[in-house]
C-alpha cells in the first residue's frame, strides 16, 4: 500500500505530521506532498518535527483569494498523483488545500481518507469557507477519520456509512504530547523578558476570514481595553502574517504598554507560551484542542463553533466577537479564582495521543 499525504498549512502540518511519523516508524511507503499554501508558517512546523516533504507545489502568493489557491492545488496536484498512483490519499481538516486535493484524488479515482472528519455547524458562513470546505470534503472521502463521537454522529446523521467513519482522536493531542517540553526557555526578547511569575499573561490568536474587518476591530479593543484596566495583564499576539490582520492588529494593539505583538512562532516555543500564559483567547481550531491538555482555560472569539465538545467540557467558552462581551468574560476569569480553576481542571475530550497510531492501523486493514 503507498500513502500519498498532502497538506499545505500550518494546523495541517502540525496535525499531519505524526501520521507522516508514523509512517516512518512501521516502514510503510508513503509520499509526503505539500501544496505550501502557506510558505513561512509550513516551513517551520516541517522542521520541527523534521519532515522532508517528497513534492512541494510552492503556491502560496501574497494576499491570495480562494480560486487562485484552489484552481492552482488541483493543476500542480495532478502530475503528482499521476506519477506516484497512491492507494490512498490522506487529507486533513477544512482548508482550501483538503478540499482541492480531495477533489484532484476522485477525479483520479484515488480513494480518500480524511483526517478530522465530521466537524459541522452547518452554517455556510461560519467558518468561512472552512464549513463547506468539510462538508465538500466529506462527499468525496472514502474513509472518514472523527476525532470524537459527535463528529461520528454528525456523519452518521448525513448519511454516512457506519462502517466508514471511525473515531481517532485528534492528531494535535498526539503532535503536542511529541513537542511539549515545560524546560523549555524562551532565549528572545520580548519572550524571554516577560515575567511569567508576577505578571499574567493573555495569549490571544485570531485570523479567521469571517472575523475580517469589524468582529477583529471588536476583539483587538477588548484586548487593549484588558491590558489598559489589569496593571498585572500582559497580551502575547503573535500575529497571523495575512495582511488583513496585519493591519488592523497594528492599528489597534501597536505600542500599546504591556502589549507584545509579534511574528508567527515555532511550535515548540509556541506550545510553551499556552504553557505559561493565564488565559488563551483565540478563533483558532487547533489552539482550542490544544489548551484543555495543558490546563489552560480558552475563551473562543466566534460567533460558532464546530468543535462543541470542548465547550460542553467546561474548557471553553464560546464569547463572540463583541467587545464588550469579550472583556466580561474575560475579567471574569481575571478576578475569580474558583472560576477559573474551574475551566483550567477539566480533561481534555480531543484525544490521548494515540490518533496517528489508529489511523495508520485502519488504512492497513481497509486499503490493500
Ligand atoms: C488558512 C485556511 C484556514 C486556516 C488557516 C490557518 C483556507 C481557506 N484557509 O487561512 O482554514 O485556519 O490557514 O492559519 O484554506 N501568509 C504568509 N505566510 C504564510 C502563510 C500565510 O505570508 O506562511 C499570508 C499570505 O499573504 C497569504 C495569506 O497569508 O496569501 C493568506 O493565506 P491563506 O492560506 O490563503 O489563508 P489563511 O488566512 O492563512
Ligand atoms: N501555532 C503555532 N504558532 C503560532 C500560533 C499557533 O505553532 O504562533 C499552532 C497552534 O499550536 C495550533 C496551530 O498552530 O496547533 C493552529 O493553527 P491556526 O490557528 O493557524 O489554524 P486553525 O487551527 O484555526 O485552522
Amino acid at each position: 500500500m503507498k500513502i500519498a499525504i498532502v497538506f499545505g498549512t500550518r494546523p495541517e502540518a502540525i496535525k499531519m505530521a505524526p501520521i507522516v511519523k508514523e509512517c516512518e516508524r512501521r516502514h510503510l511507503d508513503h509520499v509526503v506532498i505539500v501544496t505550501a499554501q502557506h510558505r513561512e508558517m509550513l516551513d517551520q512546523k516541517l522542521e520541527v518535527f523534521g519532515i522532508e516533504p517528497h513534492y512541494d507545489l510552492d503556491i502560496m502568493q501574497e494576499n491570495q483569494d480562494l480560486f487562485y489557491v484552489t484552481s492552482s492545488v488541483i493543476n500542480e496536484i495532478k502530475p503528482v498523483l499521476l506519477k506516484e498512483k497512491p492507494d490512498v490519499i490522506l487529507v486533513q481538516g477544512d482548508t482550501t488545500t483538503t478540499l482541492a486535493a480531495s477533489l484532484a484524488a476522485f477525479y483520479l479515482k484515488i480513494p480518500v481518507g480524511h483526517v478530522e472528519a465530521g466537524l459541522r455547524t452547518w452554517n455556510k458562513a461560519n467558518p468561512y469557507p472552512e464549513e463547506i470546505n468539510r462538508q465538500i470534503t466529506s462527499r468525496l472521502t472514502d474513509i472518514h477519520f472523527a476525532p470524537t463521537q459527535g463528529a461520528k454522529d454528525n456523519l452518521l446523521k448525513e448519511g454516512f456509512a457506519p462502517e466508514s467513519v471511525y473515531v481517532t482522536g485528534n492528531t494535535v493531542i498526539d503532535a503536542l504530547l511529541m513537542i511539549v517540553d515545560p524546560h523549555y526557555t524562551f532565549n528572545e526578547s520580548p519572550l524571554s523578558t516577560v515575567d511569567f511569575v508576577n505578571r499574567r499573561v493573555l495569549l490571544l490568536t485570531s485570523h479567521r476570514r469571517e472575523n475580517f474587518g469589524e468582529p477583529m476591530v471588536q476583539i483587538f479593543s477588548a484586548c487593549r481595553y484588558l491590558v489598559e484596566n489589569n496593571p498585572d495583564v500582559e497580551l502575547i499576539y503573535p500575529v497571523h502574517p495575512n495582511p488583513n490582520v496585519q493591519k488592523t492588529a497594528k492599528e489597534i494593539l501597536a505600542g500599546v504598554p504591556r502589549v507584545h505583538l509579534i511574528e508567527p512562532m515555532e511550535y515548540r516555543p509556541f506550545v510553551q507560551l499556552m504553557n505559561r500564559s493565564y488565559l488563551i483567547l483565540t478563533d483558532s481550531g487547533g489552539v482550542q484542542e490544544e489548551a484543555p491538555t495543558l490546563g489552560k482555560p480558552v475563551l473562543v472569539l466566534r460567533k460558532t463553533t464546530e468543535r462543541p465538545e470542548a465547550i460542553e467540557a467546561g474548557t471553553a467558552t464560546l464569547v463572540g466577537t463583541d467587545k464588550q462581551m469579550i472583556i466580561k468574560h474575560a475579567q471574569h476569569l481575571l478576578s475569580d479564582k474558583l472560576a477559573y480553576h474551574e475551566m483550567a481542571t477539566k480533561a481534555n475530550p480531543y484525544g490521548d495521543g494515540k490518533a496517528a497510531q489508529r489511523i495508520v492501523d485502519i488504512l492497513l486493514e481497509k486499503v490493500r
